[in-house]
């Protein structure tokens, strides 16, 4: 089967595709028939030599498809059933084993794009909006709003009925592309000021760009961190806004209330089949997953960026 592996640690061009065995599923494995594949930030990491994960490896990620085979110990799936969620490695292929556990059922009349959306940047955008309280009336901040994760958010904190919603985005395209998906105001991070204060920011940023997110708050305002990318936030500042900081990891937020996760995705089910929720992607066949990831290196992707296995040239 065909793999796009990482053959070095000099960024997007050391992906390539090559010619594997195809997996087996493991115990408490399913197989899956990759639909499509998406492109997240920390890949970039990987890329670049973080962790120096022996070579050649292949990045993890969110994906739809469907079982192709059922591992031991699996209950509740069969061979053919359409499931999305997360892997840790091993993402870039036409077969790829899944822990059953990270993986929930995808309807059948929804896009695979669409369900992505759902299973993992839809589901981050929903988590930060509820970790910070949003509430009807609330005025919200998105940071990253174009990304992934932020172009949910923007939509979402709209649907939920954010009394104005801005955006903070690196490039003129971004900011664009951020107001035809029906943000209110849209701010560059180098901007002097980003506008009237706000009850709410989801930063998705995170290092400098977080404190200024908190500075962005009205007094009493909430601050939801959820950048992989850590920062440093001046106390003295919440101290004088009397400020909430919430952190969001949704790992964690799986492991202990596995009960809010599955609400979320309930409620964005319903939001897609409404179209409140209209995910944005831009896709590319597997043989070219180096240009997607050099689209995110770039920091241009404007909404996901996925890898489409039915791009795939006929053989
Ligand atoms: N809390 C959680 O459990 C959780 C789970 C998943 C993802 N996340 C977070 O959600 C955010 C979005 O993730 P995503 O995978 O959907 O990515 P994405 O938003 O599709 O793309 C990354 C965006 O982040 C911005 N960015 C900031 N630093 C960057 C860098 N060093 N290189 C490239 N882009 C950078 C860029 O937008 P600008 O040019 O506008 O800055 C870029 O468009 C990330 O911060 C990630 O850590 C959190």
């Amino acid at each position: 089967m065909r793999k796009v592996r990482m053959h070095g640690y000099d960024g997007p061009s050391a992906l390539r595709l090559d010619e594997v065995p195809a997996p087996l599923a493991g115990p408490g494995e399913l197989l899956v028939r990759v639909e499509v594949a998406g492109l997240t930030l920390p890949v970039l990491k990987v890329l670049n030599g973080f962790g120096r994960v022996p070579l050649p490896h292949t990045p993890g990620g969110d994906l739809v498809g469907r079982v192709e085979a059922v591992g031991q110990g699996v209950k509740g799936y069969r061979v053919g059933d359409r499931v999305g969620g997360v892997v840790f490695q091993d993402l870039y292929a036409e077969l790829v084993p899944v822990q059953a556990a990270l993986v929930t059922p995808v309807p059948e009349e929804i896009a695979a794009a669409d369900a992505l959306a759902v299973v993992r940047g839809g589901l981050v955008a929903l988590a930060a909006l509820r970790a910070g309280r949003l509430e009807r009336g609330d005025s919200v901040l998105i940071t990253a709003a174009a990304g992934g994760v932020g172009h949910l958010a923007v939509q979402l904190a709209r649907a939920l009925g954010a009394s104005r919603v801005v955006a903070a985005v690196g490039s003129a395209a971004k900011a664009e592309f951020v107001r035809g998906l029906g943000a209110d105001e849209v701010v560059r991070y180098q901007d002097a000021a980003w506008g009237e204060p706000v009850d709410l920011v989801v930063d998705s940023v995170g290092g400098q760009v977080l404190q200024r997110a908190a500075e962005a708050l009205v007094p009493f305002g909430r601050l939801v961190v959820n950048s992989g990318a850590g920062g440093t936030l001046d106390a003295g500042v919440l101290l004088r806004g009397m400020h909430t900081v919430t952190g969001l990891a949704m790992a964690q937020l799986s492991r202990l209330r596995p009960d809010l996760v599955e609400s979320h995705r309930a409620e964005l089910w319903a939001l897609l089949a409404d179209g409140a929720l209209r995910p944005v992607a831009e896709r590319f066949p597997l043989e070219r997953a180096a240009e997607a990831a050099e689209v995110l290196a770039a920091r241009a992707n404007l909404g996901k960026l996925l890898l489409d296995l039915s791009l795939e040239p006929a053989a």
